[in-house]
């Protein structure tokens, strides 16, 4: 497999074989165009499974990928959750942290610098920690205590700033020689682990739902999602892209603004990993919505209370971030986008077991 970086704007290309973060000429993100891909599914459980579609030696796991696919009774015969919250740290992100960490250790990196709201910082954390190598992670102060502790308790430096752009902007300037810049935002390393994702759908139920329904910020998910049927389409392996639906929360929508208008509200105070307003991949979320056929849309922390709470009472302990995706199915349903009958999965990202304190308060 012959890999390259390709440049999302300028067009400018180069062989993967350095690790890169954004075009040197235009700074624009960077893509990874794979030569020769080819889908033979391995023996392992979980992400490395679809190794043979993924650029990277299988270096580092902590067990990722493979999580349940259950039936949503309460919802509909035709409704499906996919638990993602039970990856290793928590969250999706493990998905790219295993696949990102593995590249950046096959390059011989020493230490991996992340900024985040929470969760990928948690999940750079462990798998930084597995592979021996240092982390450095940025976050607001104002994450979840439970997330902050998590990251220390993991072995990285944790340094809190005043917002989640302040550690976008911090994090990039510190990387220091033998540092990688993980930025989950941009690497195309760590989109390569979020697509399994599209493989892992297929595998467990046979053939691609009608729609997939998420929560999304910076788009690592949907992006991967996107990647991921779309190879599965030019394999042959699937004859549709499912449609993808995005769901944002009230005051950081702006895939949601970009394609419908303004949509001015207070920043949300429960969806607290959904808080990057300038993802720089914007413009390629546009268009995974669009060319799926799908939407974005913007959901009010009344409205994610709601589901919340109807989640939790139903077994499932996720975090707020999460339970968004129910309160965008509900509003699909109504607004006649997605029918009861059809195929949906509902992607629960994150786990609540890190805002048991925040539970109480509410
Ligand atoms: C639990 C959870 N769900 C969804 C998201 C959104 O992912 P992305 O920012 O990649 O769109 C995040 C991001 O931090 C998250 O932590
Ligand atoms: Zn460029």
């Amino acid at each position: 497999m012959r890999v390259w970086y390709r440049c999302s704007r300028c067009g400018y290309t180069v062989e993967a074989s350095s690790w890169l973060w954004r075009c040197p000429r235009c700074g624009n993100p960077l893509d990874l165009v794979i030569d020769g891909l080819k889908l033979t599914l391995s023996e392992r459980r979980g992400l490395w499974r679809f190794s043979s579609v993924i650029p990277a030696k299988p270096l580092i796991s902590l067990g990722e990928g493979f999580t349940p696919l259950v039936n949503a009774d309460f919802l509909g015969r035709n409704v499906y959750l996919k638990l993602e919250y039970l990856n290793p740290t928590g969250s999706f992100k493990d998905r790219g942290s295993a696949v990102a960490v593995s590249r950046a250790l096959e390059l011989g990196v020493k230490a991996v610098v992340e900024d985040s709201s929470g969760n990928a910082g948690i999940s750079v954390a462990a798998y930084a920690a597995a592979a021996g190598v240092k982390a450095r992670i940025y976050v607001p102060k104002d994450a979840p205590e439970g997330k902050k502790n998590l990251i220390r308790s993991l072995g990285a430096e944790l340094i809190e700033v005043q917002s989640r752009d302040e550690a976008s902007r911090m994090a990039i300037e510190s990387v220091g020689p033998g540092e990688a810049y993980i930025g989950h935002a941009w690497n195309p390393w760590f989109l390569q682990g979020t697509k399994t994702l599209a493989y892992e759908l297929l595998d467990q139920l046979g053939h691609v739902p009608d729609a997939v329904v998420l929560p999304v910020s910076a788009g690592t998910l949907l992006l991967g999602l996107w990647i991921g049927f779309n190879e599965l389409l030019n394999l042959g392996l699937i004859n549709r892209v499912p449609r993808l639906y995005a769901v944002q929360a009230q005051g950081f929508a702006s895939l949601y603004e970009r394609m419908h208008g303004n949509y001015i509200r207070e920043p949300t105070k429960l969806a607290d990993a959904l808080r990057v307003y300038n993802p720089p991949r914007i413009e390629q979320m546009v268009n995974a919505i669009r060319e799926s056929n799908g939407d974005a849309l913007v959901i009010t922390d009344d409205e994610l209370l709601q589901s919340w709470k109807s989640l939790l009472r139903r077994g499932f302990i996720i975090e707020p971030s999460s339970a968004i995706a129910l309160s965008g199915y509900m509003k699909l349903l109504s607004n006649n986008h997605i029918d009861k009958d059809e195929e949906t999965v509902i992607v629960l990202t994150g786990s609540g077991l890190k805002y048991i304190d925040i539970m109480s308060k509410i």
